[in-house]
């Protein structure tokens, strides 16, 4: 049996931290310890209690004086479009046609997926990133080279290959039925296995026909667990171009409606133009929508309304991710920092433990994986991050000046990267070792 104790500042969730004095929201144990024993944390809490709970044989790792937390959740990123990343000038539509669909075909050679899944995961690790939710391309092997070199690094992602079948190029197209049974199949060979999830990946309302969107909620009825995950409501001219192939809708969020695609598992990219009615839809089902500040500022899609949804009337449950390559960092530090700005130009401030509560338990609460990931509690799966609050020369010396825990996530999310990222554990693995 191998056990691990790990020491050091520790800092978990156990709910939404209304304020910056709601310290009710949160453990934080300044001399910590986290027991872990085949994957899993066992115990949690002052490090003297936890040692007690040690075997002789445990092995110990000393991180003070750096904080101990669950690994980082990115609930939208296409791994498929690694080399897409910091593509120049376009917004959404001309930049999928430019540069990400040509760049997509190249995922017919599995060849290639596997070395991109490979550097992608490793990208994951660097940046404390334990779990994603990730697209892959249309082609099958291009989500058997992900699952694969997932499961091999045992991590729990989901994920899935897209459907689509018009209104792009030949290369990155799939039929009704292809995408229906190449989906089935590959939720036959890759969901549950270790800690793997299959996805239902319908790309978005506009690269898929309506007799594949009726393939899409035959699968969501068939497999009525899985995640579905798609992109909604990002940019104006997709919003007249859906309206335009679905002419008969109320509205863009009525598509997905329609075929049966909302539901407490399903995720959705962007949501940054809804109506009140649409927002009502979201709520009413329990859909998650997926905010993703560094790609919606690139792409100049417009600012998502965090607040807003949070606190209307019917709330939106709310998920936040890099979505890279629209995106542009594949670091959750630097995606809460954009976010913070884009919640700030809607005239609020999100506190530094509500953006750590957002990537850690947030995020897994809205992939519905609360369970498993996103605490340091016992029971739980040990995804662990280990962050270095003076990582850089400017951030030592801004450190000196700190002395609340509040100011110091803070100075982390706004200046941190990788580099703040000293040690990622994978089911209790050291994990930043692996990496090629
Ligand atoms: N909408 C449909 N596909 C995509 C994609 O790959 N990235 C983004 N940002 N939006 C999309
Ligand atoms: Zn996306």
């Amino acid at each position: 049996m191998t056990e691990t104790l790990l020491r050091g500042r520790t800092l978990s969730f156990l709910r939404w931290p209304d304020a910056i004095d709601d310290h009710g929201a949160y453990s934080y144990q300044e001399d910590g310890g986290v027991l872990i024993r085949e994957g899993r944390i066992v115990a949690t809490g002052a490090y003297e209690d936890v040692a007690r709970q040690a075997g002789e044989g445990a092995q110990k790792i000393d991180h003070r004086p750096h904080l101990i937390m669950p690994g980082f959740v990115d609930a939208h990123v296409h791994y498929s479009q690694l080399q897409v990343l910091a593509s120049y000038g376009a917004e959404l539509l001309g930049w999928l046609n430019t540069y990400t669909f040509p760049e997509e075909t190249k995922f017919r050679d599995a060849q290639y997926g596997r070395r991109v899944a490979r550097q992608f995961l490793d990208e994951m690790v660097r940046h404390g990133t334990t779990t994603v939710a990730a697209y892959c391309s249309v082609h099958k092997q291009s989500a058997e080279a992900f699952f694969e070199e997932s499961h091999a690094r045992n991590m729990l992602n989901i994920a899935g290959k897209v459907m689509m079948d018009r209104n792009a190029p030949e290369g990155v197209l799939d039929t009704p039925q292809s995408g229906y049974d190449d989906t089935k199949a590959l939720i036959a060979e890759w969901h549950d296995k270790g800690r793997q999830h299959y996805a239902i990946t319908p790309r978005f309302a506009i690269t898929s026909s309506p007799e594949q969107m009726e393939m899409a909620k035959a699968l969501a009825g068939e497999f009525p667990g899985l995640h579905i995950q798609t992109h909604l409501s990002e940019n104006h001219a997709e919003i007249e171009f859906t309206q335009q192939l679905y002419p008969w809708s109320r509205d863009y969020t009525d598509v997905y409606e329609h075929y049966g695609l909302l539901g407490p598992k399903t995720l959705l990219g962007h949501c940054i133009h809804l109506s009140e009615r649409e927002a009502d839809a979201l709520s009413d089902s329990g859909s998650v929508a997926v905010f993703c500040p560094t790609s919606n500022l690139f792409l100049g899609s417009g600012l998502f309304d965090y607040q807003r949804y949070r606190t209307r009337a019917k709330p939106i449950r709310i998920a936040t991710a890099t979505d890279v390559g629209g995106g542009t960092n594949y670091s959750m530090l630097r995606t809460m920092d954009e976010a913070y700005k884009v919640i700030a130009l809607n005239g609020e401030k999100l506190n530094p433990f509500a953006s750590f509560w957002q990537m850690t338990l947030g995020n897994a609460r809205a992939l519905s994986l609360e369970d498993r990931i996103g605490t340091l509690d016992a029971g739980t799966d040990a995804d662990i991050v280990v962050l270095d609050s003076r990582a850089t020369p400017i951030m030592r010396l801004r450190m000196e000046a700190i002395e609340s825990l509040a100011a110091e996530l803070f100075l982390l999310q706004t200046v941190g990267d990788d580099r703040a990222v000293r040690e990622v554990y994978v089911a209790g693995r050291p994990a930043k070792g692996d990496m090629a």
